[in-house]
């Protein structure tokens, strides 16, 4: 009999963490098994789980006790047992897994080369998570770039959609765009999608001090400011900022610099989730929350379905091959390897250069 392994956290304690074994159930009509064959570990994975409560991430893969829960994680998994007419065994899917071994699905909204998981508890939650590829369907599956796929593909499709939302602003009058947390995967694929774009302003992205030279090193920021070096912003120039941090202290300081010329703020990301108390200088009525599968949905609605997922793929394609110049996937496999990433992408140990990939 086949068991599930699930890695479980304590909601408001993600350093609490268990192994839970369990028989995988009987499959109802129209059910599959997938073995989650690996996947990505990121910050990332860590804000799925600080946001959790807010943004519902922890009603994908719901736990019987309501202080834990399970982190989604994007992935490939392969069907091994379906009691499901269409989707037959050794189907391999890429798409928002639970760090787990196995998960049950209910395929439904079956296309070609995408399905969605239509299990009731999924059902209010955004499409973009329930939507799994088909990938021995997809004429451009390239199996050389599945590591990229899971690591990068949710990260720079983000990176795509911020660049779009301020394009689409005319990047509100700003002369410059300042990035904090810019050695985060998702800040260098904004670098690259500002980097084709001939109407975008200056990048500058701020650091920690210990990421600095291995961002200058991409050569994607007009300028690399480490956090205690944020005096050295031009003030008087107008700036947007597309914060992947979340940390008050920075933003505070950036917002009060910056006064009348802070033009738009974008609340990307939290990577310093102990952080995030925002004081008296940060300007709220100018920063917005960003939420990738609302504009991804937004853009679906305006450009037609499937128009969205062609421009993401080829910018995703193209900067994750350019980023083999300087990205070290870190592969690794079993329990303990999974419990020791997500120890040190908690702590912000993995080097800003690496990328974990892991499985059961
Ligand atoms: N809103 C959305 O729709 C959306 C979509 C995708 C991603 N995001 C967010 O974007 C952020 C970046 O995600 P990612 O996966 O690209 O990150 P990543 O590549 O794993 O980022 C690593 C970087 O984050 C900072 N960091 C990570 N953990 C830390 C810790 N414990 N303490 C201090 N600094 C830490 C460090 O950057 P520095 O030294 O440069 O600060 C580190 O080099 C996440 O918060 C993610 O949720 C949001």
């Amino acid at each position: 009999m086949t068991e599930i392994t699930e890695f479980i956290v304590r909601k408001d304690d993600l350093a609490k963490t268990r192994m839970q074994t369990r028989p995988a159930p009987a499959l109802k009509d129209g059910e599959v098994l997938a073995k989650v064959d690996r996947f990505a570990l990121t910050a990332n994975n860590i804000t799925y789980g600080v946001v959790g409560e807010k943004l519902g991430y922890w009603n994908f893969f719901p736990v019987t006790e309501e202080t834990d829960g399970i982190i989604p994680v994007w992935g490939f998994a392969d069907i091994i047992a379906s009691n499901h007419p269409d989707v037959p065994l050794g189907e391999r899917l890429y798409g928002y897994f639970p760090m787990a071994s196995h998960v049950v699905m209910a395929p439904s909204n079956l296309r070609e080369a995408r399905l969605s998981d239509g299990a009731p508890h999924r059902a209010g939650l955004p499409p973009v998570y329930n939507s799994y590829a088909r990938v021995n369907a997809e004429p451009h599956f390239d199996a050389d770039m599945e590591d990229e796929r899971i690591v990068l593909f949710p990260l720079y499709a983000t990176s795509f959609c911020i660049c779009d939302f301020f394009k689409d602003n005319s990047w509100f009058g700003a002369e410059q765009a300042i990035i904090p947390s810019a050695s985060s995967k998702t800040a260098i694929g904004v670098a690259y999608a500002i980097n084709r774009d001939a109407g975008a302003p200056r990048l500058v992205g701020l650091t920690s001090a210990r990421n600095k030279s291995a961002v200058e090193k991409l050569r994607l920021y007009d300028s690399v400011l480490a956090y205690d070096e944020i005096e050295n912003i031009d003030a008087n120039k107008p700036a947007v900022i597309i914060d992947m941090s979340g940390d008050g202290t920075v933003l505070g300081k950036l917002h009060k610099a910056l006064g009348a010329n802070m033009k738009f703020t974008s609340n990307v990301g939290v990577t310093h989730y102990d952080a995030n108390d925002m004081g008296p200088d940060f300007i709220r009525e100018r920063s917005q929350m960003f939420f990738a599968p609302g504009h991804i949905q937004k853009r679906a609605e305006e450009w037609g379905p499937g128009a969205f997922e062609i421009q993401a793929f080829d910018f995703w394609k193209d900067a994750a091959v350019k980023s083999r110049d300087w990205l070290t996937i870190r592969r690794s496999a079993g329990r303990d390897a999974v419990e020791n990433a997500w120890r040190e992408v908690l702590a912000g140990k993995t080097p800003a250069d690496a990328a974990w990939v892991v499985g059961f």
